[in-house]
């Protein structure tokens, strides 16, 4: 298996190993608690549809248990996270919150001794079995794993409208950033009103989705994760050449000044306003849920330059340590690592299952052809979603890159050394 990546297999026997005869504070009773808050970002859209079908099944199956659905609108989590985190310093902690895998579950929460240890739960549920072996190490600190992931995302995706593009004279995706730059010079003479969608507002954190994507895209996956093992310098002639790419993407969109939420932003795609968007496949579910169709509204490919290449990131759900509705919680787990949870909520979210027994005939083309690519693809983590990054780095992140736009997409060093101060922040 190649070096940071994560295959669709069942986990390997160590987990198992690990995990036989250990003891764990996540034992289970039945569930007699009277209310469950499950915390998340998921408010509306294509989000909250996803959490709805989950939110049902548990409803059915905890008839006496009063259903708290705390979400806190904002792409990314962006304002949940601030919220989270002050409800926690007061000791009001939900009863179940949604968190990355990946460093936002192990070195943000995990490693503050904020959950709890979930790994007897694994051993009840078998799900050493059933999630990928290496998607459980991005939950696990120190031999015991905290959090449950209920879906795997794609960050690294292209979407257009065809007749917009057909209109252009483009008839195929682009593979290179070449071929991408060349078919944003085709919507522009085209008259397509904003040749890269953007989305700006909410923390600017679809703008660092943005530039997560490119940095892979121009310097490849290797050395991509070498800016987070400190093998690639952020201030080094990698990054510089895909900051100029980055520039050159942002002078095909409004300036960079565009102020709309990835929501907003991406309508320009469905409407046939706007040329490329580059958005994780959550889109495709809220297009969805908008009313639009996939293949004649809106259509997809890799990333221009990351074909072949799966950015990955993880949504799972945890056992925060003083929840108040304990067993209410594991019940929430239990179903949201079930197959049958799984299967209910990725069709809906625009996710494919983090299992790997799903049921495919419940999902879109698009979804299938995602699981296709994650079990062949070259996996590499999402900074802007928590796998590569925990949460300061993300903050730190996203305030960069605000600042950049905010000052005309001109300062490249300037963005390029506020990265390098972001990691050389994070705690090893
Ligand atoms: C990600 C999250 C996705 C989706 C997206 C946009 O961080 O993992 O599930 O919600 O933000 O809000």
């Amino acid at each position: 298996m190649r070096k940071g990546s994560i295959r669709l297999i069942a986990a390997a026997s160590v987990i198992a190993l690990a995990i036989t005869g250990c003891s764990s504070s996540s034992d289970e009773a039945a569930n007699t608690d009277t209310e469950f808050e499950i915390f998340t970002w998921w408010a509306s859209g294509g989000e909250a549809a996803g959490l709805g079908a989950l939110v049902d099944l548990y409803k059915a199956q905890n008839p006496e248990t009063e259903f708290i659905n705390a979400s806190v609108a904002g792409g990314a989590g962006v304002n949940a996270k601030a919220v989270l985190e002050s409800r926690m310093a007061a000791g009001d902690a939900p009863d179940s919150f949604q968190a990355h895998a990946g460093l936002e579950v192990i070195a943000s929460y995990a490693a503050q001794g904020k959950l709890e240890d979930l790994t007897a739960l694994y051993q009840s549920e078998g799900w050493d079995k059933s999630f990928p072996a290496d998607l459980i190490k991005q939950t696990t600190l120190d031999g015991k794993i905290y959090s449950v992931p209920v879906n795997i995302h794609r960050a690294n995706v292209l979407w257009w409208n065809p007749a917009t593009a057909a209109k252009a004279g483009i008839t195929k995706a682009p593979e290179t950033l070449d071929e991408m730059f060349a078919d944003l010079e085709k919507f522009k003479k085209a008259g397509v009103k904003t040749p890269m969608v953007l989305a700006g507002g909410e923390g600017s954190w679809a703008m660092a989705h943005l530039l997560d994507y490119v940095l892979v895209a121009s310097m490849g996956p290797e050395k991509f994760e070498g800016l987070f093992s400190g093998s690639t310098s952020w201030t080094g002639p990698e990054v510089a050449e895909a900051l100029k790419v980055y520039q050159r993407l942002l002078s095909y969109g409004d300036k960079g000044k565009n102020s709309f939420g990835w929501g907003e932003a991406g309508a320009a795609i469905t409407k046939g306003t706007g040329g490329f968007f580059i958005m994780g496949d959550w889109a495709s579910a809220q297009w969805q849920n908008e009313g639009a169709v996939l293949g004649t509204d809106y259509t997809f490919a890799p990333g221009p330059g990351t074909v072949g290449i799966y950015q990955w990131l993880s949504d799972t759900f945890t056992l925060p340590v003083g929840a108040k509705n304990r067993n209410a919680a594991l019940a929430w787990l239990k179903l949201s690592g079930s197959k049958e949870g799984q299967d209910a909520f990725n069709p809906l979210k625009g996710s494919i299952a983090a299992r790997t027994d799903s049921d495919l005939s419940l999902y879109d083309d698009y979804l299938k052809s995602a699981a296709a690519d994650w079990a062949k693809d070259r996996l590499v983590g999402s900074t802007a979603h928590g796998v590569t990054a925990d949460n300061k780095f993300m903050a730190s992140m996203n305030a960069a890159v605000g600042k950049y736009i905010s000052g005309g997409a001109k300062d490249n060093a300037g963005l390029a050394k506020d990265l390098a101060a972001a990691q050389a922040a994070v705690v090893k």
